[in-house]
């Protein structure tokens, strides 16, 4: 299978005229000077007793240092790539598309023309209380998930000068309960001929002897795509503070016939079926069809591409941030990468750059002949399922060995400069459907849960609204369930029923059918001038086929005109004898909802302007024109979660 080394690649490099590579330090890459290279002062450190005490445990508990693998002391004089591109570089005409990676920016909606004047109580009212965020500047993915020594690890991308794209460097923060996160020094900076363009995205990869292998794609100084290898200078660190960049960067190039621009993101390892060789993915894409490249090694340093491509799917462009991972179709927990077998079931998921949605299909691994095979080639990757129908993008999973468990992160996009990342989801496959995954709120996230309140089958006529008391309407753990009055649905049939009802265009929660919309409204005023309807929407045809859809509808959402508002959603399988349920995490700016369970997820990011602070309000609405609904359920007030530096003076 293994063909030719990418080590060597087939570029002309006797005609070679300007690409002279920058020579190679010893490789230090962290711990510049001044780790803390913020220019503005930040919030006080707040640290909890716990925290410290853990953190002294687990120093006390060190293993002996295992770096032996990966420690770069060869390959030294490896011909670095030349470059086959132009380097000529244009004034960019938005965030990070001139350096080839995907759009940075939102275009706002309103044009120019319609701005609107925020206030600081508005705009101080947006950032989000319990999502990661960085302190402030611009993060876009999340990068390297790993759990070390009693830590949660999560590295971002992050531009340490500006709030907007560029100058991307590794952030790094730590957490104990993936809710509560310590922000450290950057992890890595751009600091190498083969990255200073940037520090882009990469995963780790837990080495079945603790070593942890850290592979991210550097953008080198001519702008070309190469992956690169780094790995913890002290693997008894819990804490991972220091990195080292491997000397004989990069270790991969863009292969003959792959774009410089068009190879990054490579994902975490997996390990061959004789177990004694480790592959990894890189999304590409060729002409318009998106790929994953998949490489063996056995020692991170030196490559084997492996012919063909895992997956291909024409017209649907370049595959950004690639994950492929097993989940069981018989068990509960999470599978650790490299597990196949019966029983066992492979996600694919690409970014894609085109249309900045993370798409996912199901199918089947078959690692002999490395190909991975859709169980629906109608719904493939980038052309039927998505982790969240609103805004989500460049997820990363890890597998937490100690929860066994595997965890999805999400990067939420805004149109301002704060960016989060989302809730940390496990995921599982669906055995009750057996077609999608589900994807739920880590339990962790329950620790928020503080004061509640219960509302038990609340009847909703046609066209009714009820209001729901809550304290912190901001900072909300919504669970609802909804009943359809079983005789009016079975008598009820919609004789021209849409057959192709979809969230986006139905017009959102003011177009009302028999069996829908019904749902909750978040972030309301008391006039209702403002509000965003989550609901469901059920179409029954007269021959008796019925869809069950789950929308959010952003469309009344702020009386600003400059910032986004559109209806997402998706269908979401409703199987006989399940009530209609939702689950909303409402936290200032961002609204994440999950319907039945986690089939379909919504990620909606809304900006009100008047529905903010103490004004904000809850409702309960049915406004279907068939039916009434019978709705019961439960509201949490959510704490904030302590995000801070951290405080490494009180040791
Ligand atoms: C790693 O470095 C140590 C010390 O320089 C050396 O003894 C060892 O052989 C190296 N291991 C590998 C795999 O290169
Ligand atoms: C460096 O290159 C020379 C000539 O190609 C080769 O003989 C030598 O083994 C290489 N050294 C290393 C450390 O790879
Ligand atoms: C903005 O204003 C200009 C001049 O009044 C007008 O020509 C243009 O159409 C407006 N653009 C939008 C998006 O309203
Ligand atoms: C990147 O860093 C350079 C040098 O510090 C700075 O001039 C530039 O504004 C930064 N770019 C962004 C987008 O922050
Ligand atoms: C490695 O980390 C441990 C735990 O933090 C520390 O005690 C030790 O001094 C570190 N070793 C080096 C060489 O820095
Ligand atoms: C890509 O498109 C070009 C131009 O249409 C075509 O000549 C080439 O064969 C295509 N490559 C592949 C691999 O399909
Ligand atoms: C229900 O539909 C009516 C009529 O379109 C609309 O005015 C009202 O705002 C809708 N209610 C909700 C909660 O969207």
């Amino acid at each position: 299978m293994a063909t030719h080394s990418s080590r060597t690649p087939s570029y002309d490099l006797e005609n070679s005229t300007s690409y002279t590579p920058i020579p190679d330090k010893p490789a230090a890459a962290s711990a510049p000077a001044g780790h803390w290279r913020s220019k503005k002062l930040f919030a006080g450190i707040l640290v909890s007793s716990f925290l410290l005490l853990s953190l002294v445990l687990l120093s006390v508990n060190q293993q002996p240092d295992l770096q032996t693998n990966v420690n770069g002391t060869n390959q030294e004089n490896f011909s670095t790539p030349k470059s086959i591109f132009p380097t000529a570089r244009t004034s960019p005409p938005s965030r990070g598309v001139s350096q080839g990676v995907s759009e940075k920016t939102f275009q706002l909606t309103g044009g120019e023309n319609a701005t609107y004047s925020w206030t600081n109580v508005m705009l101080s009212w947006q950032r989000t209380a319990y999502h990661f965020q960085p302190e402030h500047n611009w993060m876009n993915d999340p990068n390297g998930p790993l759990y070390h020594k009693g830590w949660y690890h999560l590295f971002y991308q992050y531009n340490p000068d500006s709030a907007v794209w560029g100058n991307i460097s590794w952030g790094h923060a730590v957490s104990k309960d993936l809710i509560h996160w310590l922000y450290l020094p950057f992890a890595m900076v751009p600091d190498h001929w083969y990255d200073i363009n940037g520090v882009w995205s990469g995963s780790a990869t837990i080495l079945p002897d603790g070593q942890i292998v850290m592979l991210y794609t550097g953008d080198t100084y001519d702008v070309v795509q190469v992956q690169c290898l780094a790995y913890p200078a002290n693997l008894s660190d819990p804490l991972l503070l220091d990195w080292v960049k491997y000397s004989g960067n990069p270790v991969l190039v863009p292969p003959p016939g792959i774009g410089a621009k068009d190879f990054r993101d490579p994902t975490t390892a997996w390990l061959t079926p004789d177990g004694d060789k480790w592959r990894i993915m890189i999304g590409s894409k060729v002409n318009t069809t998106g790929i994953s490249l998949v490489y063996e090694t056995v020692d991170f340093r030196s490559y084997d591409m492996l012919d063909g491509y895992l997956h291909a799917v024409p017209g649907t462009g370049m595959w950004e941030c690639v994950d492929f991972f097993p989940v069981s179709m018989t068990e509960v927990n999470g599978l650790d990468t490299s597990v196949n077998g019966p029983g066992v079931k492979h996600v694919l998921k690409a970014s894609l750059d085109d249309d900045k949605n993370d798409y996912y299909a199901l199918g089947v691994y078959d690692p002999f002949e490395n190909k991975w095979i859709p169980d629906d080639p109608e719904l493939d990757v980038g052309i039927g399922l998505r982790y969240d129908y609103g805004k989500y993008y460049a997820s990363k999973s890890f597998y937490d060995q100690i929860k066994q468990r595997r965890i999805l992160w999400g990067w939420i996009r805004e149109t301002d400069s704060e960016d989060d990342d989302s809730i940390p989801r496990t995921i599982v496959f669906d055995q009750k459907t057996g077609s999608n995954i589900i994807q739920w709120p880590v339990g962790e996230v329950e620790e928020l849960r503080s004061e509640s309140a219960e509302f038990d089958n609340v009847k909703l006529g046609p066209g009714s609204i009820v209001p729901l008391r809550v304290d912190t309407p901001s900072q909300l753990d919504i669970v609802a369930s909804f009943e359809i009055d079983k005789d009016a649905f079975e008598g009820t049939v919609e004789a021209n029923v849409d057959a192709s009802y979809s969230c986006p265009t139905s017009g959102g929660a003011a177009n009302r059918g028999k069996l829908g919309p019904f749902g909750i409204i978040v972030l309301a005023d008391e006039m209702l001038s403002e509000g965003t309807p989550i609901y469901f929407y059920v179409t029954k045809g007269a021959n008796g086929k019925v869809e069950t859809h789950f929308c959010a509808d952003e469309l009344r959402s702020s009386e600003a005109p400059d910032v986004a508002k559109v209806v997402y959603g998706s269908q979401v399988p409703v199987i006989d004898g399940e009530k209609y349920s939702l689950r909303s995490l409402v936290d200032h700016s961002i609204v994440e909802s999950f319907a039945q369970g986690g089939r379909t997820v919504i990620t909606s990011r809304i900006y009100p302007t008047k529905a903010i602070n103490g004004a904000a309000r809850v409702f309960l609405f049915n406004n279907a024109t068939g039916v009434s609904v019978t709705a019961s359920g439960k509201i949490w007030n959510m704490d904030s979660a302590d995000i801070s530096r951290f405080p490494f003076n009180q040791f």
